[in-house]
């Protein structure tokens, strides 16, 4: 039988083959090879995105299950990986910001009207992180899950460690969202960047509707630990 080699492990062959630049080959390397960049961090953006919602549905899965030994610890490994790797797709948009705007304004015609904001993952990722009006499923699962332990979520920041397992998750989704948070706004900053206040490739009007969909999720787990200063705060100030 034959040996089975990295590449073949890998689908090295299809994976290298699918950036296909739109920009005609007679076009300057340079602008070729800027596209190129653009194309590569947006597919290793959705590749990223399918581990992290994988991680995450895993986690909401195990959290919101009747706990079996171990269970929570599970649930938490998964959530501190996939705010790892949040911070990956932060570091995309970084690198981005080295897209030279002569080049994308060369092959920006070439999209069409292709658009990230037609991205079934970030959707999907959008559902399950919820915002600041409703609490998606991760977060649900997190209340059922300290219900299970009889942690009342009021009294989760002052116990801290004390809470064990169930402090370490707070945190991890507490993470999370900022993660989550900090990609959205560094994608507005990258955008304006590129286009000031032009409008999309999808239609949108750029700039504002990105800061109009800007959220911040688990908005009930911040306000519960800011209350915490509450018990450190004399009584009303004259
Ligand atoms: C040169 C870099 C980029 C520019 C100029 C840019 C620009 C934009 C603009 C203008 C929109 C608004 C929708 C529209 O009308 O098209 C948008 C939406 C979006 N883009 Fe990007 N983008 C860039 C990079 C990325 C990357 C690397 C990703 C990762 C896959 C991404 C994912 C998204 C998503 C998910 C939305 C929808 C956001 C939402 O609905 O909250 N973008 N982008």
């Amino acid at each position: 039988m034959a040996r089975l080699t990295y590449s073949d492990y890998l689908g090295l062959n299809t994976l290298l083959s699918l950036q296909a630049t739109r920009t005609p080959d007679t076009a300057d390397r340079a602008v070729l090879l800027s596209e190129h960049f653009f194309i590569v961090a947006h597919q290793s953006c959705e590749l990223w995105l399918k581990q992290i919602i994988a991680d995450l549905e895993a986690a909401a899965d195990t959290l919101g299950s009747r706990f079996e030994e171990g269970a929570a610890e599970l649930g938490a490994e998964y959530l501190h990986r996939a705010n790892e790797l949040l911070w990956v797709l932060y570091g995309q948009l970084v690198a981005l910001e080295r897209l030279p705007l002569r080049h994308f304004a060369e092959f920006r015609p070439h999209l069409d009207s292709a658009s990230g904001a037609e991205s079934a993952q970030f959707r999907q990722l959008d559902k399950l992180m919820g915002d600041d009006q409703r609490p998606g499923r991760l977060y649900e699962a997190f209340t059922a899950a300290l219900d299970h332990a009889g942690i009342p979520l009021a009294e989760l920041p002052g116990m801290g460690p004390a809470a064990g397992v169930h402090h370490r998750i707070s945190e991890s989704l507490l993470d999370i969202a900022n993660s989550y948070w900090r990609w959205k706004v560094a994608h507005l900053v990258l955008m304006t960047k590129l286009l000031g206040s032009l409008p999309g490739t999808g239609g949108s009007s750029g700039a504002a509707f990105l800061a109009g969909r800007i959220t911040v999720p688990f908005p009930e787990l911040r306000e519960t630990r800011a209350r915490l200063h509450e018990r450190f705060t004399a009584g009303p100030r004259s």
